[in-house]
Formats: structure tokens, sequence, C-alpha cells
């Protein structure tokens, strides 16, 4: 994968006007709020600008003129607007938290939505991590742009202008002068950010490879030991490491450099108010009130100056993230249900495979002309080497993926005018690759369905031989089972999904290696257990392990995305091809391992093979 594939792409240098519209269009829904918060700051940088006035008037009434009841009227009025201030101070920065929020949720609501929609064959082409960069730092940029943002550069437009105008109305000539060097510390301080934030960004593209490095060395530290590669692997960090560090002390460095750079503007400002303002005093065109009031005004026009570069700069990155998560959204999913599919209400009768061709990514074909009759309660084995196209069958008839050309039949109906629910709601799935949500056991179970009573998940647990292990643990059935499971074996995951599929009542059973992991008594257990299940569904069973297989109506040796050959076990046994070399392949080797939990069933096996 490309190092820039998570976050660190280069940020958009260009404005794109468009995504900032939709970055917008964000928060129309919650208009009100944003008013009521822009009005306030609007309110607040105005009380600022009035507070530096206040103490021009202060100095040049007050305590130039000895007015003591001047004094005592400017000190309640200063009071007043202390106070509105305080007031609206409080009001922006609960409005703008709230607007955050809702914007965070609103976004959070519609990926979420969005990435339940999405078929199967994004997901496998999308790494998990990209999605999740979109899911949560891009949408908390986003929505941070929206609040802090929209505040920090209202807040520093208002607090510039409102100077501004109080600057003009004390002294024109001199505040012409002032607005002068105003382009001059923008300039400074967008240029300064952009070569912090660079720094910066080489930084954190250094981070996420180390703690890429650190995950791998981790994850695979059993594999890193063996292949004695602790070496070569400490050299590698080394080297990032150092580039890492090179960057983020050029960018303290700049960081250091950055508020003395435009502090020394500003003093430039200030040289300049003193030496015009001292000569225009004589002649009585400006106070020394006036005098205080401009330097302090300049003063503190450096942070909102310094704040809107941030927010321009904010606003680039968090533009290149809305970007990436509005191609999220706006990704399509490739299955959709027909304006028209329908939900028959059961799904029951033959399933037809009609010259089926699907390959994953338009490339080989996985599947060419495949077709296949399948009987209404007939449970079909699916054996053959590794890669020959089992599990895509079954994937197809899950509509995970369609078929590019072909037809297939569910019930007698082709099943794309049927909705995806109806289908993926009466197929029992048990995949290859098990997986569990965190929480507990008993949740697990439930969650083949929701309205099962304790009974009904008890019993489950029970059919598939999951209940022993599961009354072993302290909890039973109120055990956690750890994030995607990872406090299970694979076997018993295996034993918890088949009960999951089991509780959903399926009508249509698929098992790709469902028991693989278990060991041959339980299994032969679980097989007994599920034989009435099986005999009421139509079953899909795929198998290594042939011992478990034997018992179906037709096995189905598959190899390059064809049958080779079909029958019963009796039939292939005679038929002496394919399927018999891997049955008898496969014999011999339990039988050298001396691993034979079954000798009397293996007997007549032996002598069925023979
Ligand atoms: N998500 C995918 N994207 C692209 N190619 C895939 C994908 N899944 C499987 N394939 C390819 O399709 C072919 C058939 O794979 P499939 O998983 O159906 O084999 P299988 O018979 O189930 O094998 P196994 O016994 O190992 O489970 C393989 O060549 C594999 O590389
Ligand atoms: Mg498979």
């Amino acid at each position: 994968m490309p190092d820039d594939y998570f976050e660190e792409e280069e940020f958009q240098t260009q404005f794109n006007g468009k995504t900032f519209k939709r970055i917008l269009s964000l928060i129309v829904p919650h208009i009100k709020w944003v008013i009521g918060f822009l009005v306030t700051i609007a309110l607040v940088s105005a009380m600022d600008a009035i507070f530096t006035y206040l103490s021009k008037q202060i100095i040049d009434l007050g305590i130039m003129q000895q007015n003591a009841q001047a004094l005592v009227q400017i000190m309640v009025i200063y009071a007043s607007v202390q106070v509105i201030q305080a007031g609206g101070v409080f009001s922006f920065v609960y409005l703008a938290g709230i607007l955050g929020e809702r914007v965070r949720y609103d976004l959070r609501r519609q990926m979420f939505n969005h990435l339940q929609s999405l078929s199967l064959s994004y997901y496998s082409k999308t790494p998990v991590g990209w999605i999740m960069s979109r899911v949560t730092s891009d949408s908390e940029r986003v929505a941070d742009l929206v609040t802090w943002g929209l505040v920090d550069s209202t807040w520093a437009v208002m607090n510039i202008l409102t100077s501004m105008i109080f600057m003009v109305i004390i002294n024109w000539r001199l505040a012409l002068i002032v607005f002068a060097t105003l382009p001059i510390m923008f300039i400074l301080a967008m240029e300064f950010r952009k070569r912090i934030l660079g720094e910066y960004r080489q930084t954190r593209r250094m981070n996420s490879k180390i703690v890429g490095a650190f995950n791998e060395n981790i994850s695979g530290v059993r594999v890193v030991k063996a292949l004695g590669r602790e070496k070569g692997n400490l050299e590698e960090f080394k080297l990032l490491t150092d580039e890492m560090y090179r960057h983020s002390y050029r960018a303290s460095w700049l960081s250091a450099l950055f508020l003395p750079t435009v502090q020394l503007t500003a003093a430039i400002a200030l040289g300049a108010i003193v030496w015009y303002g001292g000569y225009q005093a004589e002649s009585g065109a400006i106070t020394i009130g006036g005098i205080s009031a401009f330097a302090a005004y300049v003063t503190s026009m450096m942070w909102p100056i310094q704040d809107l570069a941030r927010v321009f700069s904010d606003m680039q990155q968090a533009i290149a993230s809305a970007e990436r998560m509005f191609s999220l959204i706006d990704a399509r999913p490739e299955i959709s249900d027909h304006p028209r599919a329908i939900d028959p209400g059961s799904i029951r009768g033959d399933i037809i495979f009609d010259h089926v061709t699907f390959a994953y990514d338009n490339d080989e074909p996985v599947l060419e002309d495949f077709s296949l009759h399948v009987r209404r309660g007939e449970t079909i084995a699916l054996v053959g080497p590794t890669g020959g196209g089992k599990s895509t069958i079954v994937n197809l008839l899950c509509r995970f993926y369609e078929p590019q050309s072909g037809r297939i039949f569910i019930g007698g109906r082709d099943y794309t005018t049927l909705s995806q629910l109806a289908i993926q709601s009466r197929i029992g799935v048990v995949l290859q690759t098990p997986h569990l949500f965190s929480g507990n056991i008993r949740e697990n179970i439930r969650y083949g369905r929701l309205d099962a009573s304790d009974e009904e998940v008890i019993a489950a647990a029970q059919l598939v031989g999951a209940y022993d292990f599961i009354m072993r643990f302290s909890r039973q059935f109120d055990e956690e089972v750890g994030e995607g499971g990872n406090l299970l074996s694979v076997g018993q995951k295996q034993l918890i999904s088949l009960a999951r599929a089991i509780l959903s009542n399926p009508e249509v059973f698929v098992m790709d290696e469902a028991t693989s992991s278990v060991d041959t008594l339980t299994e032969a257990l679980i097989q007994k257990g599920m034989e009435n299940l099986l005999a009421r569904c139509t079953s899909f069973v795929i198998a290594h392990r042939l011992s478990t297989i034997k018992k179906a109506n037709r096995i189905l040796v598959i190899e390059q995305g064809r049958i080779a050959e079909m029958g019963t076990h009796q039939e292939l046994l005679h038929l002496r091809g394919k399927y018999y070399q891997l049955y008898t392949k496969q014999f011999r080797h339990q039988m050298e391992e001396a691993f034979d939990p079954f000798a009397e069933k293996n007997e007549t096996v032996s002598k069925e093979a023979a």
C-alpha cells in the first residue's frame, strides 16, 4: 500500500469551491445555532475594541483632565461592557460546542448507514484502516472547521475590523500607517504556518510508519523471532526514527522563530506609532490616551491575524479531509436492490446456477459458464483444491457478489428480482473465517435472531455441541468474547457462529469450512445434532475433511471453477477418479498419523473405500 494511502496525502493546495460549498451545507440544518453564535461572536469582538477605546477615555478624560465624574461614568460603562462580554463568550462557546456535536453526529450517522449499504467488493478493495480514518479523523477535522474554524475566523475578522474602525476614529493618518503593516504580518504568519505544517506532516507520516512497524512487529512477533529478523527490523526502525527526529527538530526550530518574527513586524508598526504619534501629539492631533490605545490595538491585532492564518491552512486540510470523506459517502454499492425488488416471504425451492460467469476484479473469471441445479432440501457438498472456487460459489449464492453473466434462481425466481434482505435473512451462513462481535456469548448467538428466548439460545448451543465448553466458563453464557472474539479459540468461534446461524431458522444453510478447527469427536457430534436441520434446509457444505460430507446427497469436486466430478460418496468412490484419490489419500494420511478417534467408523470406511 502506498504510504500516503492513509491520511497523509498532500493537502489540497488549491481551493476547491465545490467541496467547500458541500462542507458549508453541513451546517444548513443547524443554521439557527450558527447565526446565534456568529452574532454573539461579533458582539464579543466589538466589546474588545470598545474596551481599548474606553481605556483611552480613562486616560484622556479621567486621568489627564482629573475629571472624577467622567471617570465614574466610564467605569460604569466599562463594567457593563465586561458583563455583556462574559455572557457573550459563554454563549458562543456553548453554541459552537453544540453545533460541532450535531455536525459530527450527522456525519457519523451518514457514514455508518452508508457503510452498511456498501457491497462486499468495496470492502475487499478498501483497507479497513482507510475507512476508519475517514470515519474518525476526517469527520472530526471537517466538524472542527465548521465550528471552531468559523468561530475563530469570525472572531478574527470582527476584531480586526472593529479595531480598524476605532483607529480611524482616533486618527486616520496613523491608522493608514498601521494598516500597511497588516498584510506583511498576515503573509509572514501564512508562510511560517505552511512550513511548520509541512514538517509536522512529515513527522506524522514517519509516525504512522513507526506505529505500523511496531504493529507488525508485535502482531507478527512469532514470525519475526522464528526468522531471526530482529536485527534487520531494528535497523529499519532506526532509519525511520532518525528521519522523524530531523523533521520534528525543524518544526520546533520554525515554531520558535515564528512568534519573534511576527512580534518584530509589530514592533516596527509600534515604532511608527510612537514616532509619528509623538510628532502629531505636539499639534494636538492625537492625545496620549490615543497613542496608548493605538499601541494596544496593534498588539491585540497580532493574535487575530495569526488565527486567520491558522484557520486558512486548517481549512485547506479540512477540504482535503472532506474530499476523502465525501468519496466514501459517494461510493455506490455495486449490488443494490431493484426498485421493484420483492420479498416473497420464503425462498424455499430449487436453487439454479444458470451459465454463471464471475470474476472478482474484471480479470480472469473464477467461475466460467457454471451451471448447477440443486433440488429443494438437498445437501450439496463442495470439495476440491484450495483456490478452486468453492467459497466463490457460496458468495454468489448469498449475493455478496453478483454474477457478471448468467443467472441464479432461488425458489423459482431470478434472485436479482428479490430484495437482498429477503435472501440474506433466510440464508444461514457460517463463513470460513468466523467473526464474533465484542460482547458476551449469549449476545453473539442471539445476533442470529434478536427475539430468540434464552432457552432457544441454549438449545442452539446444545445442538452444535457448544454448550459444554460454554458452561465451563466462569460466567457461562455471559462470558465476554473480546474484540472479534479473540478471547476464544478458533474452534469455539466456529461453534458459536454455527449456533448463531442455526438460531436464525434458515431456509438455506451454508457452511464454509464451518467446523474445520473443531476436533473430530466434536465434529461428529455436531453432524449428528444437525441432521434434522440439514434435512429441513437446502444446504451447501464445504469441507476439506471428507469424513464430514459422506452423507451429502451430492458431492461436487470443484477444480478451477468447474465441476470436475459429481455424485454421491459411493458413486464417486466407484468412479475411482479425483474424489477417490482425495479420499483415499486423506484416509491413508490419517492412518499413518495413527490419529484415529473413530476406530470403528474408519474400519467401515476403509471397507467402503477398498
Ligand atoms: N475477494 C476476492 N478478490 C479477488 N479474488 C478473490 C477473492 N476471493 C477469492 N479470490 C480468488 O478466487 C479464486 C477462488 O477462490 P475461493 O475462495 O472461491 O476458493 P476456495 O475453493 O474456497 O478455496 P479454499 O479451499 O482455500 O477456501 C482464487 O483464485 C482467489 O484468488
Ligand atoms: Mg474457501
